[in-house]
């Protein structure tokens, strides 16, 4: 069904080939007419007025004048690659997804962004990194959009448009581009307490990566696998890096910044050139699925929440392999669509709040991003896999539709009836019980507790990795130029831990406030730290 200048890998065929690479005989225009020269306008005489009828020319600068589409509302500064999934087969007993079987090979493309600058902004600011990965599988397209956090600010979707307002460029002065450093920011995350674990990842070095190559990458929200049995598991979904974890220092990314602001963008494109092809292992934690979804009392329906993998280790499940620089920054990396929707057998979601919202945001988005509801025609988009929907028309259809019916079932195209309840190797969302209750907008009461794990992480930090998290939080706090937020913040760092928030204060010159919260009881988890950080098949 896909455009008949595009094969199925959705690579250029025949004389579009040759024009999109640009290696034809001679120039034409769009429409295919030979041109003669292209760097005169046609005027009347060549000191004469330019003629209103050069086609030329008006569709040369017309097309030019369009060649910008929006960035994307969040994550518009992106650095993608091509790569290869292999997977070991281990996961093959809690899923019947295909391209987790034995020795499966897929093909991938990665997308690495920062959330909040613009998409000429700087590459080594403090900020989260997405990492977003496309799976071209043989049962269709599997996204998984995480990030190198794994856990989120808010806990429901509601709050999505008010954090990214709050984390965006002040609206009077579109400053400061990143996330450091200004009012909105932390007003916000000192009033929405739920926040406090994501904004402490950002503070430690884990907000400012050395490399996109040493970034961990989380699923963040509690997935839902299905085998063929028809048995479900809860997964949270991890990559841990073949070189390690690593991060800058603040004095060197703020150095970087200035001297070579695609510094994360250079590294990767130039070690996949040099053919050292960055390697990812992709892991699980596995949790029984329970009728409460809890595991050792941690919601796992709460975004901001982490299972220490003290707790549930990560099982190693296969292997990224990043081995191909894009070709064209435009067609690839900024045409590229995920979607946490997109899944296959043997994958669901959950009823985790915060990814409900993201299952309707991302093709909203993208319908204005990418002019209309035909992107998934977009070569990078295209499945890997048979495509017979029912979709048609719209604006940049490209495929030429066969037949007069496209409903089901139809007696004129004679074909493809739904096979309703055979294990046809349709995708078929998991029949789980919806808890009897009544409608209400209100977060339950295991989403309350804002410091617990925030206090963990701070605990399992190494005194090297604490300094730098107070520095981070006297400069970020400092700028400030609101007291009361700054003073709101030291009582949030109060509730995590008493020397973190003493400590702080005495940088920023206040009084240190005492906790407003019993300070919890809870074990360090050495593998949040990452000095020492090992990768796991060493
Ligand atoms: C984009 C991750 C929460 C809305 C992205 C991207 C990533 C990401 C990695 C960039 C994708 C790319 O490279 O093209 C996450 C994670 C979240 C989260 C890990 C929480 C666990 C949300 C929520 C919403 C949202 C709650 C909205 C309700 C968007 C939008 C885009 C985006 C609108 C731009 C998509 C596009 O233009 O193609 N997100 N996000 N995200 N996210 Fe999220």
């Amino acid at each position: 069904t896909g455009p008949d200048t595009v094969s199925p890998t959705g690579q250029p065929t025949g004389a579009d080939q040759a024009r999109m690479a640009q290696s034809g005989a001679y120039l034409t225009n769009a429409q295919g007419t030979r041109l003669y020269d292209t760097d005169h306008s046609l005027k009347a005489g060549p000191r004469g007025p330019v003629l209103l009828q050069d086609h030329h020319l008006r569709e040369k600068v017309m097309h030019f004048d369009h060649e910008r589409i929006p960035e994307r509302v969040v994550h518009a500064r992106g650095s993608a690659a091509h790569g290869v999934f292999t997977s070991y087969g281990t996961a093959a007993s809690v899923t019947k997804a295909a391209f987790l079987a034995e020795d499966v090979e897929t093909p991938v493309f990665v997308r690495f962004s920062t959330v909040l600058g613009s998409r000429g902004s700087a590459d080594t600011v403090r900020d989260t990194r997405g990492f977003a990965t496309k799976f071209y599988t043989s049962e269709g397209v599997f996204d998984l959009v995480g990030n190198n956090i794994p856990v989120f600010f808010i806990q429901d979707a509601i709050k999505f448009p008010d954090v990214i307002h709050a984390g965006k460029p002040h609206p009077d002065r579109e400053i400061p581009q990143a996330q450091s450093a200004h009012d909105t920011f932390w007003d916000f995350v000192t009033l929405h307490t739920e926040a406090t674990h994501h904004t402490l990842w950002n503070m430690s070095d884990r907000g400012i990566p050395r490399s996109l190559r040493t970034m961990e990458g989380f699923g963040v929200h509690t997935f839902r696998l299905v085998n063929a049995a028809g048995e479900t598991t809860l997964v949270k979904f991890h990559w841990k890096p073949k070189l390690g974890v690593h991060s800058l220092v603040w004095e060197e990314a703020q150095i970087i910044n200035g001297v070579d602001p695609d510094f994360h963008r250079r590294d990767l494109a130039d070690a996949i050139e040099a053919g050292a092809h960055p390697e990812w292992e992709f892991g699980i934690q596995t949790f029984p699925d329970t009728p409460d979804q809890t595991f050792e009392g941690i919601d796992l329906l709460d975004p901001t929440n982490i299972v220490p993998e003290e707790l549930a280790p990560v099982q190693p499940i296969g292997k990224l392999v990043l081995d191909r620089n894009p070709s064209n920054f435009f067609a690839e990396t900024e045409q590229v669509a995920f979607h946490v929707g997109h899944l296959v057998p043997g994958i669901d979601v959950t009823d985790d709040p915060l990814l409900a919202g993201r299952l309707f945001s991302y093709l909203d988005t993208q319908i204005t991003r990418l002019g209309g509801p035909n992107f998934p025609q977009i070569p990078i988009n295209r499945p890997h896999a048979p495509v017979n929907d029912m979709l048609r028309d719209s604006f940049h259809q490209t495929a030429v539709h066969r037949g007069v019916a496209p409903y089901r079932p139809n007696s004129l195209d004679g074909g493809c009836p739904f096979l309703a309840g055979a294990d046809t190797g349709a995708y078929i969302e998991t029949p789980v019980t919806v808890p009897e209750s009544k409608k209400v907008r209100e977060a339950p009461e295991s989403f309350a507790d804002h410091f617990s794990q925030p206090r963990r992480f701070w605990l399992s930090m190494s005194p090297v990795e604490r300094e730098h998290i107070i520095g981070a939080y006297t400069f970020e706090l400092g700028k400030c130029y609101e007291q009361a937020i700054k003073e709101r913040g030291l009582q949030v760092l109060a509730n995590i831990d008493p020397e973190l928030c003493a400590q702080v204060a005495a940088g920023l010159g206040l009084p240190a406030p005492s906790a407003t919260v019993p300070l919890a009881d809870v074990e360090p988890s050495p593998a949040l730290s990452q000095v020492g950080h090992t990768w796991p098949t060493d």
